[in-house]
């Protein structure tokens, strides 16, 4: 586990741009974090590093959306308006994830369901500090290491 200050967009922008590197079909990265916390930013972000050319927006009001312009396909999911994981399995989408990477903002009830997840981003802004806790599984925790 790790703890980054976002001292500046730019910060959260060269966060994107070393774990893109770091991804590949099939990851899950779960995106944590209040309203206004920079979980869209950073997806945006990571859409760039993955050199999708389509802007991302956020997908709010259709909970699941899908970009294939880029490295690999990149799944955006916004859990926020999810009532149930019944709603989640009805979009019948588990299957396809194996092929692209996976962000989700509001991951909480899709924990279960998910078969695991690579990163764990918690992203935290007190109306003035902004950072992110960023706990890694598997292969890539690594690149992750805390530093002295
Ligand atoms: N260091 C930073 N990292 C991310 N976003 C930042 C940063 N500093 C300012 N912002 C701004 O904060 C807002 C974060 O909004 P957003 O990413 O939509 O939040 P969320 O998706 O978590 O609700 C954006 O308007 C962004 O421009
Ligand atoms: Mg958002």
């Amino acid at each position: 586990m790790r703890n980054i200050e976002l001292k500046t967009e730019q910060d959260t922008i060269d966060l994107a741009a070393y774990i893109a590197p770091l991804l590949k079909p099939g990851d899950i990265v779960c995106l944590y974090g209040d309203l206004g916390s920079g979980k869209t930013f950073f997806t945006k972000a990571l859409g760039k590093q993955l050199f999708i050319e389509d802007e991302i927006d956020s997908p709010s009001f259709v909970l699941f959306k899908e970009y294939h312009t880029g490295k690999f396909p990149l799944y955006h999911l916004d859990l926020y308006r999810l009532k149930n994981e019944g709603e989640l399995l009805d979009l019948g989408i588990f299957d396809m994830l194996e092929t692209g990477i996976t962000v989700i903002e509001w991951p909480a009830l899709a924990e279960r369901l998910l078969p695991y997840r690579t990163l764990d981003l918690h992203f935290c802004f007190n109306g003035r500090l902004r950072k992110v806790e960023v706990c890694a599984h598997g292969e890539i925790e690594q690149f992750f290491l805390a530093e002295e």
